[in-house]
């Protein structure tokens, strides 16, 4: 446990300089801890798991071996990015399993949220490991643990396992170069990495993604509604200089249908509920005044251009009483 507990004289990173000096060592020391052997790591796109690959390609180029598992319940354009920051600029030594099928196949019909989050996340452990299978030579295994994740696990809050479950016959020694590190500082070190600000930036994204936004059972055509919608919101935020002032926002399509009129016809369509909160520790979260204007255009985006939706709330529940996500 000691070299898990981060040093009281151990400075806050927070300018270039210090992420510069602190890469300088992290490199020293992976090189030292690795040598010439191959490193695992499954990338996600998250800021934790994106910082640790930068850092091991500037340690060891393509000693390591990335995986990005693509679920399916990917926001849009996150697959995509992963592959142009990390092949296309980074020449990772990077592995694209696009496993949305298999995904979708087996949430088909299953409504009910903790079972879907099983399912997803067994699944993902089925896909990594089935890939880890096929490399031949790995001996250590990269993750992006970071220090709430080791105070979390020690004080009993959560079970801390980035890739938990791997079998017993799957067992690497851990490269875990951001342990002692908090999300800020993490930052600090992808930003001195060159990796994009809207990477570095990235607000949480539930492991299950999508999936849990996508309410009751999946389907692919509501899936694709929750993207769409989701990707207008994220521009919309944006471009009102929103994106770096609230801490998470993101749309929910519910299994439900609401009555409409298109065209002088009737629809019987979705409706689309957009959620926006702020907090410090996501304990408790405030819903913030947005402002008319962007919340119209966001509106008016969502139903001139996601099909099957025909109407758009806001969500104003603090938390408590209402979680962050809706499942
Ligand atoms: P709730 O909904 O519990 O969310 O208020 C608190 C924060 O946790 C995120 N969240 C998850 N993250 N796997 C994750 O990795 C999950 O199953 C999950 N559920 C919620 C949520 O997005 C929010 O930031």
């Amino acid at each position: 446990m000691e070299n898990q507990m981060r040093p009281a004289q151990m400075q806050r990173i927070n300018t270039p300089a210090l992420a510069n000096a602190f890469i300088e060592e992290q490199v020293r020391e992976v090189r030292a801890q690795v040598g010439s052997k191959k490193v695992l790591l499954a990338l996600s796109g998250g800021v934790d798991s994106s910082v640790v690959a930068a850092l091991l390609i500037k340690a060891i180029g393509r000693q390591l071996v990335c995986v990005h598992v693509n679920h399916g319940l990917m926001r849009k354009g996150e697959s995509e990015q992963v592959l142009e920051v990390f092949r296309g600029q980074l020449n990772a030594n990077l592995i694209y399993v696009d496993a949305t099928d298999r995904f979708l196949d087996l949430l088909a019909g299953v409504a009910e949220p903790e079972r879907k989050r099983r399912i997803i996340g067994g699944e993902f452990i089925k896909v990594f490991e089935e890939e880890a299978r096929k490399l031949e030579g790995i001996d250590f295994l990269a993750q992006g643990t970071i220090y709430p994740d080791i105070l979390e696990s020690a004080d009993g809050v959560k079970a801390h396992h980035n890739v938990g479950g791997l079998p017993e016959d799957l067992r690497f020694e851990l490269v875990e170069p951001v342990r002692l590190l908090f999300k800020d500082e993490v930052r600090e070190v992808g930003r001195a990495l060159g990796l994009p600000e809207s990477m570095v930036e990235r607000q949480p994204f539930p492991g299950p993604g999508l999936g849990v936004r996508c309410l009751g059972a999946i389907t692919r055509d509501r899936l694709a509604a929750v993207r769409e919608s989701d990707a207008i919101l994220r521009e919309e935020f944006a471009a009102a200089g929103l994106a770096r002032q609230v801490w998470q926002f993101f749309t929910v399509v519910p299994d439900m249908r609401a009555t409409g009129v298109r065209q002088g016809r009737r629809a019987f369509d979705w409706p689309v509920f957009i959620r926006a909160v702020n907090t410090v520790d996501a304990m408790t979260a405030t819903v913030p005044e947005l402002p008319w204007a962007v919340l119209q255009k966001v509106s008016a985006r969502i139903l001139a251009e996601v099909p099957g939706v025909c109407r758009v709330l806001y969500d104003l529940t603090p938390k408590p009483v209402g979680t962050i996500e809706f499942e």
